[in-house]
């Protein structure tokens, strides 16, 4: 009902919505609506309530509601369905635990904050509240399990585009982070469910630092990760961000899924790669190998010349890649 009521309110931003219609068209009191009205106020929503003239939504807060993406939602099934949590361990946890009770592909599960959020190899990934973008996408396709890595290439392409459309000039690390001015904006932790040849669920974490400040990095990370206030100077809006990453992360998939077509999602890979042309250290377990990057082939494999030679074809997943001083 709060919803409803809600969507009626962002229809008539212009006029007063008076009481007595709301309450004539959802069959509920005008007290129920009263408390309806200090819920939406407590969420951040600004209502102007005005005595004989009823209700009006001055303005929305930033928070990451369905009702507050889909104005700016163009899919189909990706993020039709969002789970939203003011406060949550981690989204990529929840995911995983409701994927296997749900039948859609596409769900998203998205927090204000979270108290444990996950990096890779076993890193806490900082998630402070309202600051950020702390999403997981469920995903069921028919897939054979090898090719799950290619939805994490997915997802960073579809990011990259989303920055790209804001005129940010982000650049893909592949195969998991989003960079700006060199440094780390997002993460992306892929995690799976899977028989032999079998997906059950892919979950695709994705952690932006859209608003933080340098104070909410912590020490270890303060020199390697940004934010994309720190870079641009003013706040960002994580809504528009969110629907614009779903947007295009629909077509991308559904061209992969479908046709086992990857064709756009390698091009914008490799056109917006921060590594190819770049000496790199290519870090397997504990070995660190110098090497320079030639391309990005059309399996979405890294391809790498080492200081002896030998090219090799890296696929995602089975190493770290860091610049020769910096992060890169
Ligand atoms: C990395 O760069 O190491 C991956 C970071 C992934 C962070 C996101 S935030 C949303 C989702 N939930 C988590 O606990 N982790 C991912």
């Amino acid at each position: 009902m709060k919803d409803e009521i809600l969507r009626l309110l962002k229809e008539n931003t212009k006029d007063f919505i008076s009481g007595q219609e709301i309450s004539e068209r959802f069959g509920v009191s005008r007290t129920a609506i009263w408390k309806y009205m200090n819920q939406l106020k407590i969420e951040g929503y600004e209502i102007e309530s005005v005595s004989k003239k009823g209700y009006r939504l001055l303005d929305s807060p930033d928070i990451l509601t369905y009702e507050e993406i889909y104005d700016g939602l163009s899919t189909k099934f990706i993020g039709r369905k969002i789970i939203h949590f003011d406060s949550i361990d981690s989204t990529n946890s929840k995911a995983k635990e409701l994927a296997s009770l749900l039948d859609e592909d596409g769900t998203v599960v998205i927090a204000e904050e979270q108290t444990m959020g996950k990096g890779r190899l076993g890193r806490n990934f900082i998630s402070p509240n309202r600051k950020g973008i702390w999403m997981s996408i469920i995903l069921k396709p028919d897939i054979n399990p090898l090719k799950v890595s290619m939805v994490t290439q997915i997802g960073a392409a579809a990011i990259n585009k989303a920055f790209r459309e804001m005129k940010i000039e982000t650049l893909i690390k592949w195969p998991n982070d989003i960079l700006l001015n060199k440094k780390k904006l997002c993460g992306i932790l892929t995690e799976m469910s899977a028989e032999l040849t079998k997906v059950n669920f892919i979950v695709m974490g994705i952690g932006i630092n859209v608003n933080l400040d340098k104070d909410d990095f912590t020490e270890e990370v303060r020199e390697t990760a940004t934010s994309a206030k720190i870079e641009i100077g003013k706040r960002i809006s994580r809504k528009e961000i969110v629907a614009r990453i779903l947007n295009n992360f629909e077509p991308l998939y559904k061209a992969f899924v479908e046709k086992e077509d990857i064709e756009e999602t390698i091009a914008i890979c490799r056109e917006n790669s921060i590594l190819i042309d770049r000496e790199i250290r290519v870090i397997k377990r504990e070995n660190s190998i110098r090497a320079k990057v030639l391309d990005i082939n059309n399996k979405g494999e890294l391809i790498v010349k080492y200081e002896d030679g030998k090219v090799e074809n890296l696929i995602s997943g089975e190493i770290s890649i860091r610049g020769l001083e910096s992060y890169i």
